[in-house]
């Protein structure tokens, strides 16, 4: 790739936003990141990239941003990513994760940015009616959050579609990445997860081997699954990142608007994740078993042959094992950091 291309990252101080500003940073591109710091943390921000605090819902702050920086390209990770608390809070979840994108993406129309990223979810599937799901399948996400990220993609693809209809000259085009389960910390073990409250399975269990969590509980064990309890689709931090990364050269190569799944095509069952936990960390947290929570599908997992063929991207650490292990060893450096600075940096 040719040198200065900007890129704007928002929620570049998050999980999955400051591992890809590492990798765009890495593959030669500029990055402005920006973050209002509500679950995301300002030394998670690569020190080459620029910061800005503010947030992607403030029209004028974002309008400013694109006049004062050459951007061409959106890379959108902002956003509140709990589930349970979206059906609680509905309002917060349409707010942030639909409006504050409808803002974002009106603003970056308007200056004139024709390609943006945006970070989707496998929520939007909702329980699907066969696993591996397609991107074709339907949609028919079962919460708020799953709602409020699909609202968002419906926009990106009415305005692909209508600037193809009126034969715009540099159309508007986007690549919507639908996450599966990401999880693991980068490979060094000088980045990972901080989330504040994480709910997320692999997260949880390496707080629990570190000792902040009494336990770990599986919620439903009797699932028709090879041991019951539920099984998802894994994707390493690092390989998403490099996904982006992939995602944002193709449209750059003029790449035209798509979805795509982000996932390995092969799932882990909750209790296969817990034993890996303990297995890596020495520890033997304890486990407990609870009733299934509404609405989780026994089994999702992606059917990733599509980011294959059009990203030309594979996963270079489709291994549990990594993964976890990665984790864990983050897990442990975030508890010494926190403990070397006399505060908690999550
Ligand atoms: N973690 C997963 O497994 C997963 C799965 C599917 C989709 N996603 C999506 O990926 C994206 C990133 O998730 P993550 O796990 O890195 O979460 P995260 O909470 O670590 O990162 C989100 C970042 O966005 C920032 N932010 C939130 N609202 C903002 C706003 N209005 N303006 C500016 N900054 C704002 C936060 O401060 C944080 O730094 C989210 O959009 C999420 O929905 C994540």
């Amino acid at each position: 790739m040719t040198t200065h291309k900007t890129v704007l990252v928002t929620g570049g101080a998050g999980y999955i936003g400051s591992h890809t500003t590492r990798h765009l940073l890495a593959a030669g591109y500029d990055v402005v990141v920006v973050d209002n710091l509500y679950s995301g943390h300002r030394w998670a921000v690569a020190p080459q990239a620029q910061f800005i605090e503010a947030d992607v819902g403030d029209r004028a702050r974002i309008d400013a941003l694109f006049k004062e920086h050459n951007i061409s390209a959106v890379v959108h990770f902002a956003g509140h990513i709990v589930v349970p608390e979206s059906v609680s809070d509905p309002f917060k979840y349409y707010r942030n994760n639909s409006l504050a994108s409808f803002n974002l993406i009106h603003s970056a129309y308007q200056a004139g940015v024709s390609r943006f990223i945006f970070s989707s979810t496998a929520a939007v599937y909702g329980i699907p009616h066969s696993v591996p799901v397609k991107e074709s399948d339907d949609t028919s996400p079962i919460n708020p959050y799953g709602r409020s990220k699909l609202i968002t993609e419906w926009l990106l693809r009415d305005l692909a579609h209508a600037d193809q209809l009126n034969k715009k000259q540099s159309p508007f085009r986007y690549v919507a990445l639908r996450y599966f389960n990401v999880a693991g910390a980068a490979l060094d073990g000088t980045l990972g997860q901080a989330t504040p409250e994480a709910t997320h399975l692999i997260k949880v269990a390496c707080e629990a081997a570190c000792g902040l969590r009494d336990q770990v509980a599986i919620f439903g064990t009797d699932y028709a699954t090879v041991d019951g309890t539920c099984i998802r689709d894994y994707i390493h931090v690092e390989d998403l990142a490099a996904a982006h990364v992939a995602a944002l050269d193709y449209l750059y190569d003029d790449g035209e608007a798509v979805i795509l799944n982000c996932g390995y095509g092969r799932g882990y069952s909750v209790r296969e994740v817990l034993n890996t936990v303990q297995q890596v960390s020495n520890s033997d947290f304890s486990i407990i078993e609870s009733d299934r929570r509404p609405g989780d599908p026994p089994e999702l997992m992606a059917d990733n042959t599509r980011i294959q063929e059009v990203l030309g991207w594979h996963p270079q650490h489709d291994d549990l094992v990594v993964i976890c292990d990665s984790a864990f060893k983050w897990e442990k450096t975030l508890r010494q950091r926190s403990k070397a600075a006399g505060s908690d940096l999550v």
